[in-house]
């Protein structure tokens, strides 16, 4: 696929075949990730790859918290279907990625880092999209907490997590959604 093909026909996935991605697909998307622009090659960027047993302890906290985020007034009957409803959704992402970044040095540096792993990530993304797999970044309450950290194995004092990236074969692309380029181009004497 051309690379321009790919900018404007890439879309955020969020209905999945079930099949998982193989990992050597992953390998070989992740990849493209390391080549992007780093100031002082830094290589900030690291990505984990959640196995089923990790997965399932993760649908079972997302259920949690979905059930905690749910107004006062639903009754108990209804809560555990919308829990239910949020364990089936975090299971259907066949296969799900962590991206994290390195926190270290000063502000500057922990920008420029937390930039280029933005960059990593959609230099991930086109690959993946080239090779016929869709992405959703997420970036919700699951991806920020601890115990998260804990059981991936990151420690939150050395690395922070940009976003989960839920990853497979597209069932469903949506319409792109954006202004005209025009409306964000300022043109200075
Ligand atoms: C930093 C970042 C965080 C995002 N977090 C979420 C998220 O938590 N949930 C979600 O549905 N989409 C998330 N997205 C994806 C956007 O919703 C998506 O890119 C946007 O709707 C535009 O659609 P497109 O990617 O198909 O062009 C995130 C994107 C970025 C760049």
């Amino acid at each position: 696929m051309d690379v321009k093909d790919a900018i404007l026909s890439r879309r955020t996935i969020f209905k999945f075949k079930p099949e998982p991605v193989p990992n050597d697909v992953i390998e070989q998307v992740f990849s493209f990730g390391i080549w992007a622009p780093n100031h002082h090659v830094t290589e900030p960027w690291r990505f984990t790859v959640i196995g089923e047993e990790t997965k399932l302890t993760l649908a079972d906290r997302y259920r949690e918290i979905k059930i905690e985020d749910t107004p006062d007034h639903v009754d108990a009957e209804n809560l555990a279907k919308i829990g239910e409803l949020a364990y089936e959704k975090f299971m259907s992402k066949p296969t799900i990625i962590a991206v994290s970044c390195l926190q270290e040095g000063d502000e500057q540096r922990m920008r420029e880092d937390y930039a280029a792993a933005c960059c990593a990530v959609q230099n991930v993304q086109l690959a993946a999209w080239d090779a016929g797999v869709g992405m959703q970044w997420s970036t919700g309450r699951i991806t920020m907490e601890e115990q998260t950290y804990q059981l991936l194995g990151i420690d939150s004092s050395q690395e922070y997590i940009i976003g989960f990236f839920y990853t497979g074969y597209p069932a469903d692309i949506s319409e792109p959604k954006r202004q005209p380029a025009g409306e964000f181009i300022r043109w200075v004497a």
